[in-house]
């Protein structure tokens, strides 16, 4: 199933019964609390669509919750929902292969330009802005945005979500790390010394956002293939002021630049380590040139709050089956699952051994891969007898199959980057990664004490045979 725009998508999302509409929530703190405390209900999977925000018009929304079902998360990318997380990571990682991106399609225009404002007009206070966190440095319009670049020299386009704040009616703050595609862009307009063209979307069909959020391969836009996904190519306007392809049937867009030489404090933000570790800093602005949006616009937002929350379960899913890809395409063989827990920074590999050294390959590589390189903490192995997706099995696999001193390995100077809580602001940049063997050591696997764990075809047994009784 493939969506026009995101009120297609909420049309469906509300006939499936996952949308909740909740009249009368304040932008500061109110909405961003409610969307915490759904998302870490587990039995509460809705989707939450805020309206009657106070000072705002009726009709100015904030989605949220937007990814927090696997449900959802597979309609979105155009796949049929999986009962469990591992086969949603089979079933995408191998679609993903298969995905053949098509380019966007200019066309003269679309819902978004039913408003437009330019110059003078713009007024970025116009929107319903959520506070987010009660120690953020200013309201956040693009939690679940997507910002939009050209490389110049390349020109190819890029898209990314990176934090958005607003300073004042027409200038905005981006937070890019480094490392990202939008940074390297945004650094080489200012090496060049020129200004950098920046479209930004703050309400989009949830496809767009989630290739937003993944990381696709350095100089592959993510328009080709949020298109190869949905089967036909995602429609764009030429933006008047940058020239950039924006969304045609998006909920709101600006465009504007970033010039070099020329910043302002950014944050603290609330970041999805449960920190505000980049505490605040210059960073370049965006002069806003124009704004457009529909009617009764949709910010499409996202808490980042300690997990779980709304996004993280969803990055994980994809970040996993993305890390699987690549680290087989690197010539891993035999890998059972991959599996990330607590956003990027446990990485889980599951592998049947089968030579010395098999372990700590899939280790670095999962480390080091483009989806696995950027804030990883952890990469556990484990043996294929451990589900990776089952925290619990994972941590029975760290107590007992790991001798510390010859199962785990400290790699230095890793990419991190100023969200990383536990490095010093002086330091920020880099991090340390442990590696660790929680499998069987090679050498003696087949002399390993037993296990035991209770066979599949027991567990079968007793239930069939005390079906309605026990179970
Ligand atoms: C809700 C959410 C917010 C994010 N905010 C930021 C951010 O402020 N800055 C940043 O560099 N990355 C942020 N990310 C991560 C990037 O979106 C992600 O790394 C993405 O792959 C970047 O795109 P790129 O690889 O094209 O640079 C965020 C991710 C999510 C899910």
């Amino acid at each position: 199933m493939s969506f026009k725009d995101l009120r297609d998508w909420l049309e469906q999302i509300e006939a499936y019964g996952e949308l909740k509409t909740v009249e009368g929530a304040d932008w500061n703190m109110e909405i961003s609390a409610i969307s915490d405390l759904v998302a870490k209900n587990p039995a509460d999977k809705r989707c939450l669509l805020f309206d009657s925000i106070p000072g705002y018009p009726k009709g100015y929304r904030v989605l949220t919750n937007i990814l927090n079902s696997a449900r959802r998360l597979a309609l979105t990318l155009n796949q049929n929902p999986s009962p469990s997380d591992r086969e949603f990571v089979e079933t995408w990682r191998q679609r993903s292969k298969e995905i053949v991106p098509i380019k966007p399609k200019f066309v003269a225009t679309g819902s978004v330009m039913e408003n437009v404002h330019l110059g003078d007009d713009v007024n970025l206070w116009e929107f319903p802005t959520p506070l987010w966190h009660h120690l953020d440095g200013g309201r956040y319009i693009g939690t679940g945005s997507v910002t939009i670049t050209r490389d110049p020299d390349e020109g190819w386009v890029n898209l990314g979500t990176y934090r958005v704040m607003i300073h004042d009616d027409k200038t905005l703050a981006f937070f890019v790390s480094p490392g990202k595609d939008g940074r390297i862009h945004r650094d080489k307009y200012f090496a060049q010394n020129k200004p950098c063209p920046v479209a930004i979307s703050f309400g989009q069909d949830p496809l767009l956002l989630v290739t937003s959020i993944m990381p696709s391969p350095y100089g592959v836009s993510e328009y080709d293939y949020a298109g190869g996904i949905q089967g036909r190519p995602v429609e764009v306007i030429e933006g008047k002021v940058t020239g950039l392809p924006i969304p045609a049937h998006a909920e709101i867009v600006i465009e504007g630049e970033s010039l070099p030489h020329e910043a302002k404090t950014e944050g603290p933000f609330g970041e999805w380590t449960g920190y505000y570790a980049s505490h605040s800093r210059p960073e370049p602005l965006i002069r806003v040139k124009a704004v457009y949006h529909r009617n009764n616009p949709i910010i499409t937002g996202a808490t980042t709050a300690i997990m779980p929350n709304d996004f993280g379960h969803a990055y994980e899913l994809m970040r996993a089956a993305q890390i699987w890809n690549e680290i087989e395409a690197a010539g891993v063989p035999d890998i059972q699952g991959v599996a990330c827990h607590q956003h990027r920074f446990i990485t889980v590999v599951s592998i049947k051994q089968r030579y010395p050294g098999h372990a700590k390959q899939a280790a670095m590589l999962a480390m080091q891969c483009h989806a696995g390189a950027y804030l990883g903490r952890y990469v556990i192995v484990v043996d294929e007898d451990i589900d990776p997706y089952n925290f619990d099995e994972v941590i029975w696999a760290l107590a007992t199959r790991v001798d510390p001193q010859r199962a785990i390995e400290i790699v230095k100077e890793c990419w991190s980057g100023p969200l990383d809580p536990v490095i010093p602001v002086e330091e920020k940049g880099y991090n340390s990664r442990a590696l660790i063997l929680a499998c069987k050591p090679y050498h003696w696997k087949d002399k390993f004490p037993p296990s035991i764990q209770y066979s599949i075809e027991i567990k079968e047994y007793v239930k069939r045979k005390f079906a309605g009784d026990v179970f």
